[in-house]
């Protein structure tokens, strides 16, 4: 059992389940991609140790890009929220590319990055997630790599944060049931 911040948080994926895991996924990813070149794009801030673990097993030839969404309230837009990528200075037109993310909720997250991406006229784009809520999912794109479906309740570590602290964890924690 770990505390971080102001909660209690107990394992509910090992280090070595994980690593099982990412491991499979990129012998996928290779066996899907033979003869191509991808581009990784690398979701910040959560989705840093996935991708630094996965990129270890692509023997694909391959270059990464680390991109954030950025929130921020929109006046006009009915949601108040409009998603704006950044970091992203290169051209992905004609690439490969497949966007690694920590984990795919409800699926607002694609929902914004995926069209944004299509516009660029790149080859492919397919979102590798390590963690799938499939309950709570209710977005346009599902990711085509899922590590692990988990029901839909919070949890952390292994890049994912509560209140930005957890991220640094080696296995995925949930939130300490109440006995
Ligand atoms: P979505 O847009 O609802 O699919 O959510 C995706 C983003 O929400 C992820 O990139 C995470 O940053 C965050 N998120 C969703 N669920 C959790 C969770 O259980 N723990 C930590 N972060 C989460």
């Amino acid at each position: 059992m770990v505390k971080v911040s102001d909660k209690y948080f107990e394992i509910f994926i090992s280090e070595a389940e994980i690593e099982q895991e990412v491991a499979s996924l990129a012998s996928r990813i290779n066996a899907d991609h033979q003869g191509q070149e991808v581009l990784f794009l690398v979701l910040l801030n959560g989705a840093f140790m996935f991708a630094s673990d996965l990129l270890k097993h692509i023997t694909l030839p391959c270059s990464v890009s680390f991109v954030k969404l950025s929130s921020y309230h929109g006046g006009t837009s009915s949601s108040g929220q409009v998603k704006e990528l950044i970091g992203l200075n290169e051209s992905i037109e004609g690439k490969h590319v497949i966007v690694v993310e920590d984990i795919v909720d409800t699926g607002t997250t694609m929902d914004a990055l995926i069209p944004d991406l299509t516009e660029r006229n790149p080859a492919s784009v397919k979102i590798c997630t390590l963690l799938f809520k499939p309950e709570a999912f209710k977005g346009q794109f599902a990711p085509q790599y899922t590590g692990f479906n988990i029901p839909n309740a919070f949890v952390l570590g292994y890049g994912l944060d509560y209140n930005e602290q957890g991220r640094n964890l080696n296995a995925i924690y949930q939130l300490k049931k109440e006995s």
